[in-house]
């Protein structure tokens, strides 16, 4: 009997690449490994049904073939439609791994490809998801409501992605109308990794809303202080260079916000010899980033002067159609947050595009000046370059591993809520980072232990500090 082919990527010819960049990921990758080698034995995720919304890169790649080594099966889709590495995917779906991703997919089939990872076959779903961005838990979370009031789906969509979303609910709830809340039962939690899924859980959470437990993966201090910032500091650059070739010394950048992420962007664009403005609402983040030497003004008077802007808000509307119309001619804008909202694309669309790439676009406005568009405001690091490196993301997914291990190892230990992973193990994961980079650590003695009133081997740092 033939199988049904249970994948869709670009091209299978391409798995072979695939692979050989994974296992030089390995060596960059030790926290991933040493999960492999402490737990490949034991197999801690058997019987684990794995949905996972996560940009499908080499290092996804890694992250997939982690939990699958313990035990896990897995089915999985990007959670962007820019962010594929296509011979990533073709790797992962040649070991007959279900993976439906392709780099410049369309909003619809993204949303279809949602769906499957979602459908386990005979009526089932599964028993844990790994998202980035919420996607997925908000298909399952939408479908369960729609499920007792559909007229939700029947509410004007307030832009064209929410359209097809809604669209692809209502197509998915015809087909089987109770699915929704049949394996919401079965769902054991979610692990979520990036700042804007953990604001729409904490949303849902006090809304009184969410259906299952939830890991904060984002806020272990070996995620956010690592990936955010270092991660975009070593990948803001490489997409805004590989998109457009432009000399970044001497340009005024602007970047907006002054997160974890726009503290790397700002570093990223100081490492080129860029001249940085801040704009920020946050008057800690705005004191920051003026002590740190940067100028911070508003966006309206920073629209005037810079070069380069970034959005890394994690907000909408914070470049705006008034904001670009005033823009110097041929300005570049991109976007490193995690939804293309931040930046007013769709009331951009009624101007000339000229395509000049795969994700480079020239918008002309009707005074005849220009802007460069990336990646049409979604994430450019993923969108335009490859997003962070494998070291730095094996400290997030090590992170992952971890919380998938806390959902499905431990049932019924997590009331419905949202939690981050214990300070003792954000430890580990750094620990397992060390020796990799020569890092030797000093070792407490007891008698300095106990003067500072802290357990030799850690935790080393109370709850409240925030490194
Ligand atoms: P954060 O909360 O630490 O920083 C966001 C900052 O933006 C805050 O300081 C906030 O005050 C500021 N802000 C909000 N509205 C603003 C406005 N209108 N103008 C100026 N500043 C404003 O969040 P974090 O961790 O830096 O993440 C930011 C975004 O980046 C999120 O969407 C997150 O999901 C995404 N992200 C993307 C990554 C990538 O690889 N592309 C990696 C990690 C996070």
């Amino acid at each position: 009997k033939k199988k049904v082919q249970d994948y869709v990527i670009a091209d299978i010819s391409l798995a072979g690449f695939g692979r050989k960049e994974m296992e030089l990921a390995e060596y960059e990758m030790p926290g991933l490994m040493a999960l492999r080698e402490k737990y490949g034995q034991e197999k801690p995720l058997k019987g684990a049904r794995i949905t996972g919304s996560l940009h499908m890169t080499i290092q996804t790649a890694m992250l997939i073939e982690t939990l699958q080594e313990l035990g896990a099966k897995v089915r999985w889709a990007s959670c962007n439609i820019f962010s594929t590495q296509d011979h990533a995917a073709a790797a992962i779906a040649k070991t007959g791994t279900p993976v439906f991703a392709v780099k410049g997919e369309t909003l619809e089939e993204y949303w279809e490809y949602t769906d499957r990872i979602l459908d386990w076959g005979n009526g089932k779903g599964p028993n844990v998801i790994l998202d980035d961005g919420g996607d997925a838990t908000m298909f399952v979370q939408l479908g369960v409501k729609a499920e007792k009031d559909p007229t939700i789906l029947d509410k004007k969509p307030g832009s064209e992605e929410e359209a097809v979303f809604l669209a692809q609910l209502k197509k998915a709830l015809k087909k089987d109308p109770t699915r929704f809340s049949r394996i919401a039962k079965d769902i054991l939690g979610v692990s979520e990794e990036t700042t804007t899924g953990v604001h729409r859980l904490y949303q849902l959470e006090a809304a009184g809303e969410l259906l299952f437990p939830a890991f904060n993966v984002n806020d272990s201090v070996t995620k956010s202080k690592f990936d955010n910032l270092y991660g975009c500091r070593h990948s803001l650059v490489d997409s805004i260079m590989r998109a457009t070739d432009v000399m970044l010394s001497g340009k005024v950048a602007v970047v907006a916000g002054y997160g974890d992420v726009g503290k790397g962007c700002a570093q990223s664009l100081v490492g080129q010899g860029a001249r940085v403005i801040v704009t920020e609402i946050d008057p800690i983040c705005a004191l920051q980033a003026a002590m740190e030497g940067y100028e911070v003004m508003n966006m309206d008077d920073a629209a005037l002067i810079g070069d380069i802007f970034v959005t890394t808000t994690g907000n909408c509307d914070v470049i705006t159609e008034r904001h670009m119309k005033k823009m110097k001619d041929m300005a570049i804008v991109c976007n490193i947050g995690h939804f293309d909202s931040e930046i007013q694309v769709e009331k951009m669309k009624k101007y000339k595009w000229t395509n000049i790439k795969p994700q480079v676009d020239k918008i002309t406005m009707p005074k005849g000046n220009s802007i460069i568009l990336l990646a049409e405001g979604r994430l450019v690091n993923l969108g335009c370059a490859t997003g962070h490196p494998s070291f730095v993301m094996s400290n997030s997914f090590t992170n992952q591993v971890l919380a998938q291990m806390e959902l499905y190892c431990n049932p019924g230990k997590y009331p419905v809520g949202v939690y981050t992973l214990p300070k003792f193990l954000d430890e580990e994961v750094a620990r397992l980072h060390l020796e990799k980079i020569g890092v030797k650590l000093d070792v407490l003695t007891a008698k300095q232990a106990k003067y500072l009133g802290i357990p030799k081997n850690g935790p080393f740092k109370p709850e409240h500090y925030r490194y």
